[in-house]
């Protein structure tokens, strides 16, 4: 299976950014890997003047609506209908600003399978179900909700700890390996296939670590995707170290 790594620049997207990115195309020309960036819902048409085919463009989030009086709203009909292959759907940031639920999650899955785009479901538990230990019991009940009465489905999988994500703070690879075994086990379950991503201050510096965990398929990475330089070094470091 291919890689997949996935560049997310949440709110932070300019044109001189898209026509930097876009002058340094041999990053992202690997037989081995989809390199995708996740860009706000009004910069996604642009993609195909500045990406063309070789960076693949992905949605942040998607409506649990299809169609009608949704004001404000972006629906996965429409994203087929402008081309775009994959969204994310439940970023930790969508539940911590815009009311998300796992519900709802599972009403976008379902709708973006209807119209095949190809979903980054993200998973994570915070710092004090960490704490406490009980973050399998959370993760477990989380996907669970998010992936209820779905399968036979192509699902991306990224687990992204909370309490990682922006905080410089990564979880040892152990705590990582646990956490993948779960979403394997419930992955068969579903007979879900998908690639199992890891994202939360994914860096130049710690790439290399993260790319030897056994079973990883790729990177959700915030931050360092914004500067061409360090995504391009995570990329090329993941396909030299990642382990089949
Ligand atoms: P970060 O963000 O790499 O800046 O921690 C990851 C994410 O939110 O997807």
């Amino acid at each position: 299976m291919k890689k997949l790594i996935c560049g997310n620049w949440k709110m932070n997207c300019t044109l001189d950014m898209l026509d930097s990115f876009s002058k340094n195309k041999h990053i992202t020309e690997s037989p081995h890997a989809d390199i995708l960036i996740a860009l706000p819902f009004i910069y996604l048409p642009e993609w195909k003047r500045y990406f063309q085919n070789y960076i693949i463009p992905c949605s942040q989030d998607v409506s649990e609506f299809i169609e009608g009086p949704i004001t404000g709203d972006v629906s996965a009909k429409m994203l087929k209908d402008m081309e775009i292959r994959y969204s994310i759907v439940g970023h930790s940031e969508r539940y911590k600003n815009h009311d998300e639920t796992c519900e709802k999650v599972n009403i976008k899955l379902r709708n973006l399978k209807e119209y095949g785009v190809e979903p980054i479901l993200c998973i994570g538990e915070p710092s004090h179900s960490r704490e406490s230990k009980k973050h399998i019991e959370f993760l477990e009940d989380q996907i669970g909700r998010c992936l209820k009465d779905i399968s036979h489905s192509t699902i991306n999988i990224a687990y992204e700890p909370i309490w990682s994500i922006g905080t410089g703070k990564i979880p040892e690879e152990d705590q990582i390996e646990e956490v993948l075994t779960l979403i394997k086990r419930i992955m068969i379950q579903h007979n879900i296939s998908g690639r199992i991503l890891y994202g939360g201050s994914v860096k130049p510096k710690n790439a290399k670590i993260l790319s030897k965990i056994s079973g990883l398929d790729g990177f959700l990475i915030g931050n360092a995707s914004l500067e061409y330089e360090d995504f391009k070094e995570i990329i090329n470091t993941l396909l030299e170290n990642i382990v089949a």
